[in-house]
Protein backbone atom coordinates (compact mmCIF):
# COMPACT_ATOMS: atom_id res chain seq x y z
CA UNK A 1 0.00 0.00 0.00
CA UNK A 2 1.39 3.55 -0.96
CA UNK A 3 1.95 5.82 2.25
CA UNK A 4 0.22 8.51 3.42
CA UNK A 5 1.06 11.42 5.83
CA UNK A 6 -0.56 14.36 6.70
CA UNK A 7 -1.11 16.94 9.77
CA UNK A 8 -3.21 19.62 11.18
CA UNK A 9 -2.28 22.62 13.57
CA UNK A 10 -3.66 22.83 17.06
CA UNK A 11 -4.11 26.50 16.88
CA UNK A 12 -7.74 26.68 18.14
CA UNK A 13 -11.00 24.98 16.30
CA UNK A 14 -11.14 23.28 13.82
CA UNK A 15 -13.43 24.59 10.71
CA UNK A 16 -15.40 23.60 7.50
CA UNK A 17 -12.06 24.15 5.33
CA UNK A 18 -9.83 21.88 7.50
CA UNK A 19 -12.78 19.17 7.43
CA UNK A 20 -13.54 19.32 3.92
CA UNK A 21 -10.17 20.37 2.19
CA UNK A 22 -8.36 17.70 4.40
CA UNK A 23 -9.55 15.30 7.27
CA UNK A 24 -12.84 14.04 5.55
CA UNK A 25 -10.76 13.28 2.37
CA UNK A 26 -8.33 11.11 4.70
CA UNK A 27 -11.31 9.02 6.22
CA UNK A 28 -12.96 8.55 3.00
CA UNK A 29 -9.50 7.05 1.41
CA UNK A 30 -7.95 5.58 4.45
CA UNK A 31 -8.74 2.04 3.47
CA UNK A 32 -6.72 2.09 0.55
CA UNK A 33 -3.46 3.49 2.11
CA UNK A 34 -1.06 3.07 5.01
CA UNK A 35 -1.72 6.74 6.70
CA UNK A 36 0.11 8.53 9.29
CA UNK A 37 -1.67 11.43 10.90
CA UNK A 38 -0.13 13.43 13.11
CA UNK A 39 -1.15 16.97 15.24
CA UNK A 40 1.94 19.59 14.01
CA UNK A 41 2.14 21.32 17.41
CA UNK A 42 5.96 22.11 16.87
CA UNK A 43 4.14 24.69 13.61
CA UNK A 44 1.66 25.79 16.08
CA UNK A 45 4.55 27.81 17.85
CA UNK A 46 5.51 29.43 14.56
CA UNK A 47 3.25 32.49 15.52
CA UNK A 48 2.66 33.64 19.17
CA UNK A 49 0.62 30.70 21.05
CA UNK A 50 -0.80 30.31 24.65
CA UNK A 51 0.93 27.98 26.62
CA UNK A 52 -1.54 27.19 28.95
CA UNK A 53 -3.89 25.33 25.79
CA UNK A 54 -1.20 23.92 23.54
CA UNK A 55 -1.75 20.47 25.52
CA UNK A 56 -5.11 20.67 25.82
CA UNK A 57 -5.79 21.44 21.65
CA UNK A 58 -3.40 19.36 20.72
CA UNK A 59 -5.26 16.77 22.16
CA UNK A 60 -8.50 17.93 21.03
CA UNK A 61 -7.39 17.58 17.56
CA UNK A 62 -6.40 13.66 17.98
CA UNK A 63 -10.04 13.64 19.62
CA UNK A 64 -11.67 15.01 16.82
CA UNK A 65 -9.51 12.76 14.03
CA UNK A 66 -10.71 10.12 15.35
CA UNK A 67 -14.79 11.72 15.73
CA UNK A 68 -14.26 12.32 11.85
CA UNK A 69 -13.55 8.38 11.15
CA UNK A 70 -9.68 8.15 11.54
CA UNK A 71 -9.74 3.89 12.02
CA UNK A 72 -6.80 2.97 13.87
CA UNK A 73 -7.02 -0.31 12.17
CA UNK A 74 -5.53 1.99 8.73
CA UNK A 75 -4.09 5.15 10.34
CA UNK A 76 -1.76 6.11 13.19
CA UNK A 77 -2.11 8.78 15.05
CA UNK A 78 0.48 10.68 16.80
CA UNK A 79 1.56 14.50 17.95
CA UNK A 80 4.69 15.93 16.05
CA UNK A 81 6.07 17.15 18.88
CA UNK A 82 6.48 13.77 20.67
CA UNK A 83 9.07 12.23 18.06
CA UNK A 84 12.25 14.33 18.21
CA UNK A 85 13.23 13.25 14.66
CA UNK A 86 11.01 15.75 13.11
CA UNK A 87 13.05 18.86 14.62
CA UNK A 88 16.32 16.69 13.85
CA UNK A 89 15.60 16.08 10.43
CA UNK A 90 14.09 20.13 9.63
CA UNK A 91 17.90 20.84 10.91
CA UNK A 92 19.59 18.74 8.23
CA UNK A 93 17.14 19.91 5.61
CA UNK A 94 17.61 23.59 6.39
CA UNK A 95 21.06 23.16 5.88
CA UNK A 96 20.15 22.13 2.24
CA UNK A 97 17.83 24.68 1.61
CA UNK A 98 18.06 28.31 -0.01
CA UNK A 99 16.82 30.90 1.82
CA UNK A 100 15.34 32.59 -0.94
CA UNK A 101 13.23 29.13 -1.42
CA UNK A 102 11.25 30.26 1.92
CA UNK A 103 11.00 33.92 1.12
CA UNK A 104 9.16 33.15 -1.84
CA UNK A 105 6.02 31.43 0.36
CA UNK A 106 2.88 32.78 -0.21
CA UNK A 107 1.70 31.52 3.54
CA UNK A 108 5.06 33.26 4.98
CA UNK A 109 4.82 36.09 3.07
CA UNK A 110 1.25 36.88 4.37
CA UNK A 111 1.70 35.36 8.07
CA UNK A 112 4.93 37.57 8.16
CA UNK A 113 2.81 40.82 7.13
CA UNK A 114 0.69 40.14 10.13
CA UNK A 115 3.53 39.66 12.13
CA UNK A 116 5.38 43.10 11.48
CA UNK A 117 8.57 43.04 13.55
CA UNK A 118 7.61 39.68 15.67
CA UNK A 119 8.36 37.22 12.59
CA UNK A 120 10.02 34.58 13.46
CA UNK A 121 13.34 32.91 12.15
CA UNK A 122 10.55 29.55 13.02
CA UNK A 123 7.70 31.07 10.81
CA UNK A 124 10.25 31.39 7.64
CA UNK A 125 11.42 27.72 8.31
CA UNK A 126 7.92 26.43 8.36
CA UNK A 127 8.16 24.65 5.49
CA UNK A 128 11.03 22.94 6.35
CA UNK A 129 9.55 21.50 8.86
CA UNK A 130 6.67 20.09 6.79
CA UNK A 131 9.14 18.77 4.77
CA UNK A 132 10.60 16.58 7.59
CA UNK A 133 7.33 15.77 8.70
CA UNK A 134 6.33 13.99 5.12
CA UNK A 135 10.13 13.27 4.81
CA UNK A 136 10.30 10.77 7.50
CA UNK A 137 7.83 8.38 6.66
CA UNK A 138 8.50 7.80 2.99
CA UNK A 139 5.38 9.29 2.38
CA UNK A 140 4.19 8.38 -1.17
CA UNK A 141 1.00 10.94 -0.89
CA UNK A 142 -0.05 14.45 1.06
CA UNK A 143 -3.82 14.91 1.35
CA UNK A 144 -4.16 18.42 1.72
CA UNK A 145 -6.13 21.55 0.91
CA UNK A 146 -5.03 23.68 -2.18
CA UNK A 147 -3.34 26.67 0.52
CA UNK A 148 -0.78 23.59 0.98
CA UNK A 149 -0.07 22.75 -2.56
CA UNK A 150 3.19 25.22 -3.03
CA UNK A 151 4.61 23.98 0.56
CA UNK A 152 4.57 20.31 -1.33
CA UNK A 153 6.35 21.55 -4.15
CA UNK A 154 8.95 23.23 -1.80
CA UNK A 155 9.36 19.55 -0.08
CA UNK A 156 9.33 18.27 -3.65
CA UNK A 157 12.37 20.72 -4.87
CA UNK A 158 14.49 19.57 -1.25
CA UNK A 159 14.29 16.08 -1.99
CA UNK A 160 15.84 16.45 -5.77
CA UNK A 161 18.06 18.54 -4.28
CA UNK A 162 19.25 16.18 -1.61
CA UNK A 163 19.19 13.18 -3.97
CA UNK A 164 21.47 15.15 -6.24
CA UNK A 165 23.87 15.77 -3.59
CA UNK A 166 24.10 12.50 -1.67
CA UNK A 167 22.42 10.04 -3.45
CA UNK A 168 22.42 8.34 -6.10
CA UNK A 169 19.80 7.47 -9.35
CA UNK A 170 19.92 3.76 -7.68
CA UNK A 171 19.47 4.90 -4.07
CA UNK A 172 17.67 8.35 -3.44
CA UNK A 173 18.12 9.39 -0.09
CA UNK A 174 14.59 10.54 0.15
CA UNK A 175 10.93 9.85 -1.52
CA UNK A 176 9.51 11.95 -3.54
CA UNK A 177 5.47 12.66 -2.42
CA UNK A 178 3.26 13.71 -4.33
CA UNK A 179 0.18 16.02 -3.19
CA UNK A 180 -2.95 15.21 -3.40
CA UNK A 181 -5.73 17.63 -3.60
CA UNK A 182 -9.03 16.65 -4.65
CA UNK A 183 -11.53 19.39 -6.53
CA UNK A 184 -14.32 19.81 -4.24
CA UNK A 185 -13.54 21.41 -0.96
CA UNK A 186 -9.79 21.92 -1.70
CA UNK A 187 -10.43 26.13 -0.96
CA UNK A 188 -13.76 26.89 0.97
CA UNK A 189 -14.37 30.16 1.56
CA UNK A 190 -15.04 32.44 4.20
CA UNK A 191 -18.65 33.21 5.39
CA UNK A 192 -18.23 36.84 5.25
CA UNK A 193 -16.53 37.42 2.37
CA UNK A 194 -16.45 34.83 -0.92
CA UNK A 195 -12.84 35.72 -2.01
CA UNK A 196 -10.89 35.07 1.41
CA UNK A 197 -10.65 31.51 2.35
CA UNK A 198 -12.17 30.45 5.52
CA UNK A 199 -9.59 31.01 8.33
CA UNK A 200 -8.33 29.98 11.80
CA UNK A 201 -6.20 33.45 11.55
CA UNK A 202 -9.51 35.34 10.71
CA UNK A 203 -10.54 37.90 13.68
CA UNK A 204 -13.92 37.12 12.86
CA UNK A 205 -15.60 34.09 13.77
CA UNK A 206 -18.14 34.99 12.09
CA UNK A 207 -16.53 34.23 8.86
CA UNK A 208 -16.08 30.40 9.77
CA UNK A 209 -17.98 27.35 11.11
CA UNK A 210 -16.04 25.26 13.50
CA UNK A 211 -17.10 21.48 14.00
CA UNK A 212 -17.67 21.56 17.65
CA UNK A 213 -20.24 24.98 16.99
CA UNK A 214 -23.76 24.28 18.67
CA UNK A 215 -26.64 24.08 16.27
CA UNK A 216 -27.62 27.41 17.58
CA UNK A 217 -24.31 29.28 16.77
CA UNK A 218 -24.43 27.08 13.50
CA UNK A 219 -28.14 28.93 12.30
CA UNK A 220 -26.96 32.17 13.32
CA UNK A 221 -23.79 32.33 11.11
CA UNK A 222 -25.18 31.18 7.86
CA UNK A 223 -28.22 33.44 8.92
CA UNK A 224 -26.25 36.21 8.83
CA UNK A 225 -23.48 34.87 6.44
CA UNK A 226 -22.64 37.29 2.63
CA UNK A 227 -24.97 36.64 0.30
CA UNK A 228 -26.45 38.84 -2.89
CA UNK A 229 -29.40 40.55 -4.11
CA UNK A 230 -29.64 37.56 -7.35
CA UNK A 231 -32.42 35.27 -6.85
CA UNK A 232 -31.76 31.95 -8.32
CA UNK A 233 -28.55 30.26 -7.41
CA UNK A 234 -25.82 28.78 -9.33
CA UNK A 235 -22.26 27.50 -9.03
CA UNK A 236 -19.25 28.85 -10.89
CA UNK A 237 -20.31 32.67 -11.41
CA UNK A 238 -17.19 34.68 -11.10
CA UNK A 239 -19.35 37.46 -10.25
CA UNK A 240 -21.24 35.05 -7.37
CA UNK A 241 -18.33 33.89 -4.95
CA UNK A 242 -20.70 33.61 -2.02
CA UNK A 243 -23.08 31.87 -4.08
CA UNK A 244 -21.04 29.11 -5.07
CA UNK A 245 -19.23 28.98 -1.89
CA UNK A 246 -22.35 28.14 0.27
CA UNK A 247 -23.68 25.60 -2.48
CA UNK A 248 -20.23 23.62 -2.80
CA UNK A 249 -20.65 23.67 1.09
CA UNK A 250 -24.17 22.48 0.49
CA UNK A 251 -23.41 19.62 -2.00
CA UNK A 252 -19.99 18.14 0.18
CA UNK A 253 -22.16 18.45 3.31
CA UNK A 254 -25.47 16.50 2.12
CA UNK A 255 -23.35 13.97 -0.01
CA UNK A 256 -24.89 15.09 -3.31
CA UNK A 257 -23.48 15.86 -6.51
CA UNK A 258 -22.99 19.08 -8.01
CA UNK A 259 -25.47 18.66 -10.85
CA UNK A 260 -28.00 17.97 -8.73
CA UNK A 261 -27.47 20.46 -6.47
CA UNK A 262 -27.65 22.85 -9.25
CA UNK A 263 -30.65 21.55 -10.12
CA UNK A 264 -32.70 21.81 -6.67
CA UNK A 265 -30.99 24.78 -5.98
CA UNK A 266 -31.90 27.15 -9.57
CA UNK A 267 -34.99 28.58 -8.90
CA UNK A 268 -34.47 29.25 -4.47
CA UNK A 269 -33.57 32.84 -3.37
CA UNK A 270 -31.88 32.86 -0.30
CA UNK A 271 -33.96 32.91 1.96
CA UNK A 272 -35.38 28.87 1.20
CA UNK A 273 -31.58 28.04 0.83
CA UNK A 274 -30.18 29.65 3.97
CA UNK A 275 -32.75 27.60 6.08
CA UNK A 276 -31.64 24.38 4.27
CA UNK A 277 -27.79 24.49 4.24
CA UNK A 278 -28.43 25.33 8.50
CA UNK A 279 -29.91 21.85 8.61
CA UNK A 280 -27.62 20.02 6.36
CA UNK A 281 -24.57 21.44 8.54
CA UNK A 282 -26.45 20.46 11.59
CA UNK A 283 -27.14 17.07 10.70
CA UNK A 284 -23.43 16.40 9.20
CA UNK A 285 -21.61 18.16 12.35
CA UNK A 286 -23.67 16.07 14.90
CA UNK A 287 -22.66 12.71 15.03
CA UNK A 288 -18.83 14.34 14.94
CA UNK A 289 -19.60 16.24 17.99
CA UNK A 290 -21.42 13.65 19.49
CA UNK A 291 -18.37 10.51 19.08
CA UNK A 292 -15.55 14.06 20.42
CA UNK A 293 -17.52 14.28 23.58
CA UNK A 294 -17.56 10.60 24.32
CA UNK A 295 -13.79 10.05 22.75
CA UNK A 296 -12.80 13.69 26.08
CA UNK A 297 -14.75 11.64 28.69
CA UNK A 298 -11.99 9.09 28.96
CA UNK A 299 -8.85 10.93 28.68
CA UNK A 300 -6.80 7.26 29.03
CA UNK A 301 -8.47 6.52 26.27
CA UNK A 302 -6.85 8.73 24.06
CA UNK A 303 -3.58 8.99 25.75
CA UNK A 304 -3.53 5.76 24.95
CA UNK A 305 -4.01 5.65 20.95
CA UNK A 306 -1.43 8.64 21.47
CA UNK A 307 1.27 6.22 23.03
CA UNK A 308 0.85 3.50 20.58
CA UNK A 309 0.99 6.14 17.57
CA UNK A 310 3.93 7.48 18.91
CA UNK A 311 5.80 3.98 19.63
CA UNK A 312 4.92 3.32 15.56
CA UNK A 313 5.75 6.49 14.11
CA UNK A 314 9.07 6.73 15.70
CA UNK A 315 10.48 3.19 14.37
CA UNK A 316 9.58 4.47 11.07
CA UNK A 317 10.88 8.14 11.54
CA UNK A 318 14.62 6.94 13.21
CA UNK A 319 15.28 4.41 9.75
CA UNK A 320 14.58 7.55 7.42
CA UNK A 321 16.58 9.68 9.88
CA UNK A 322 19.50 7.13 9.97
CA UNK A 323 19.44 7.17 5.97
CA UNK A 324 19.85 10.62 6.24
CA UNK A 325 22.26 11.24 8.51
CA UNK A 326 24.78 9.05 6.98
CA UNK A 327 24.14 10.08 3.68
CA UNK A 328 24.90 13.89 5.02
CA UNK A 329 28.39 11.55 6.30
CA UNK A 330 27.81 11.88 9.87
CA UNK A 331 28.87 9.01 12.37
CA UNK A 332 26.14 7.40 13.80
CA UNK A 333 25.71 7.36 17.61
CA UNK A 334 28.08 4.29 19.02
P1 LIG B 1 -3.52 23.83 8.90
O1 LIG B 1 -3.78 23.40 10.28
O2 LIG B 1 -3.44 25.28 8.62
O3 LIG B 1 -4.59 23.21 7.92
C1 LIG B 1 -4.93 21.86 7.97
C2 LIG B 1 -5.49 21.37 6.64
O4 LIG B 1 -6.69 22.09 6.31
C3 LIG B 1 -6.60 22.59 4.98
N1 LIG B 1 -7.34 23.86 4.90
C4 LIG B 1 -8.30 24.12 4.01
N2 LIG B 1 -8.82 23.38 3.01
C5 LIG B 1 -9.82 23.93 2.29
N3 LIG B 1 -10.32 25.18 2.51
C6 LIG B 1 -9.82 25.96 3.49
N4 LIG B 1 -10.32 27.17 3.70
C7 LIG B 1 -8.76 25.43 4.30
N5 LIG B 1 -8.05 25.91 5.35
C8 LIG B 1 -7.18 24.94 5.71
C9 LIG B 1 -5.10 22.77 4.75
O5 LIG B 1 -4.80 22.78 3.38
C10 LIG B 1 -4.53 21.58 5.47
O6 LIG B 1 -4.58 20.42 4.64
N6 LIG B 1 0.95 23.32 6.95
C11 LIG B 1 -0.19 22.45 7.26
C12 LIG B 1 0.09 21.53 8.42
C13 LIG B 1 1.17 20.55 8.19
C14 LIG B 1 1.18 19.47 7.25
C15 LIG B 1 2.40 18.79 7.44
C16 LIG B 1 0.26 19.04 6.31
C17 LIG B 1 2.36 20.46 8.85
N7 LIG B 1 3.08 19.42 8.41
C18 LIG B 1 2.75 17.66 6.67
C19 LIG B 1 0.60 17.92 5.54
C20 LIG B 1 1.81 17.26 5.73
C21 LIG B 1 -1.41 23.32 7.49
O7 LIG B 1 -1.72 24.16 6.73
O8 LIG B 1 -2.16 23.09 8.56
Amino acid sequence: KKRVLSGVQPTGNLHLGNYLGAIRNWVESQQDYDNYFCVVDLHAITVPHNPASLAADTYAIAALYLACGIDLQYSTIFVQSHISAHSELAWLLNCVTPINWLERMIQFKEKAIKQGENVSVGLLDYPVLMAADILLYDADLVPVGEDQKQHIELTRDIVIRINDQFGTPEQPVLKLPDPLIRKDGARVMSLTDGTKKMSKSDPSEQSRINLLDSPDAIAKKIKRCKTDPIKGLEFDNPERPECNNLLTLYALLSGQTKEAVAQECQDMGWGQFKPLLTETTIAALQPIQTKYQDIMADPGYLEGILRQGRQKAEQSAQVVLERVKTALGFSLPF
